[in-house]
């Protein structure tokens, strides 16, 4: 008699929160002879695709990387051509976003925006802000080692004002000065195009997050990847450190 089949170990329950560096738009359209800007267009699907799957796959919050400090070094062309994608994603998704419970957060320095972009935000903020089914966490203009600058910068100002000792300060002071506070960290991280590296992404959050490299670019990114990857997970064994079970 054959023997039956080994039942997998008790997987993991689906990941909270998944953060998603989407990278390989230019490369994409590099490799059909296109400007980089019609792949950064063709991102945008992926993202509306990505977005949709997430109440099925049991995502409570996904945070996407769409435009990092760093990318601010690119061609004023092609910055211009992100923020105007950024401007037509929110105006014709907001509705759509509202009406299925997503509600909207964006992190990042929002002094280097163009004002109507901010606007843009505070609205879609404000619009989604009792939504519960999905936290879309949009990083935009975003470096984690800002953030942490910045949350030290505030922190020293209190203990300079007296308000708090820095015995006190610790990993939860610390989380509370980020602009992901009362977001729980991600559980899984996804970067597309095949680059390993995580760009100044979410670098305190990412601590204990973990990490799945997908080759394909972004704009070829599916939710039966977003499946796939999150299937993987599942069978990771996370160990916070301790020996295991
Ligand atoms: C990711 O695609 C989108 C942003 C960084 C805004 P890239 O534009 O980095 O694409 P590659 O890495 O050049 O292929
Ligand atoms: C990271 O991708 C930023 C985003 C995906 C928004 P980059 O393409 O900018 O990262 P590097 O330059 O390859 O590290
Ligand atoms: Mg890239």
């Amino acid at each position: 008699m054959s023997q039956p089949i080994a039942s997998p170990a008790v997987a993991l329950a689906p990941p909270r929160h998944v953060a998603i560096i989407m990278d390989g738009n230019g490369r994409w359209a590099k490799a059909r002879g296109l400007p980089r800007n019609l792949g950064h267009r063709q991102g945008v699907d992926a993202v509306r695709e990505v977005v949709r799957a997430c109440k099925r796959l049991g995502i409570e919050y996904l945070t996407l990387y769409a435009f990092s400090s760093e990318n601010w070094k690119r061609p004023q062309s092609e910055v211009a051509g992100l923020m105007d994608l950024l401007r037509l994603y929110i105006r014709r998704e907001l509705d759509e976003l509202a009406r299925n419970g997503v509600s909207i957060r964006v992190i990042g320095n929002r002094s280097r925006l163009a004002p109507d972009i901010v606007a843009l935000i505070a609205e879609a903020e404000a619009k989604t802000r009792d939504n519960r089914t999905l936290t879309l966490v949009i990083a935009l203009s975003y470096g984690g080692q800002d953030e942490i600058v910045d949350a030290c910068r505030r922190i020293a100002e209190r203990v300079a004002a007296g308000a708090l000792r820095p015995e006190d300060v610790d990993t939860n002071v610390v989380a509370s000065h980020l602009q992901t506070v009362g977001i729980p960290d991600p559980d899984l991280v996804i970067r597309t195009s095949g680059e390993q590296r995580l760009s100044n992404f979410l670098l305190w959050q990412s601590a204990y997050s973990e990490l799945i490299f997908v080759d394909k670019l972004w704009p070829d990114f599916s939710a039966q990847d977003l499946a796939d990857a999150v299937g993987e997970f599942q069978r990771r064994d996370r160990r916070y450190g301790g020996s295991g079970a």
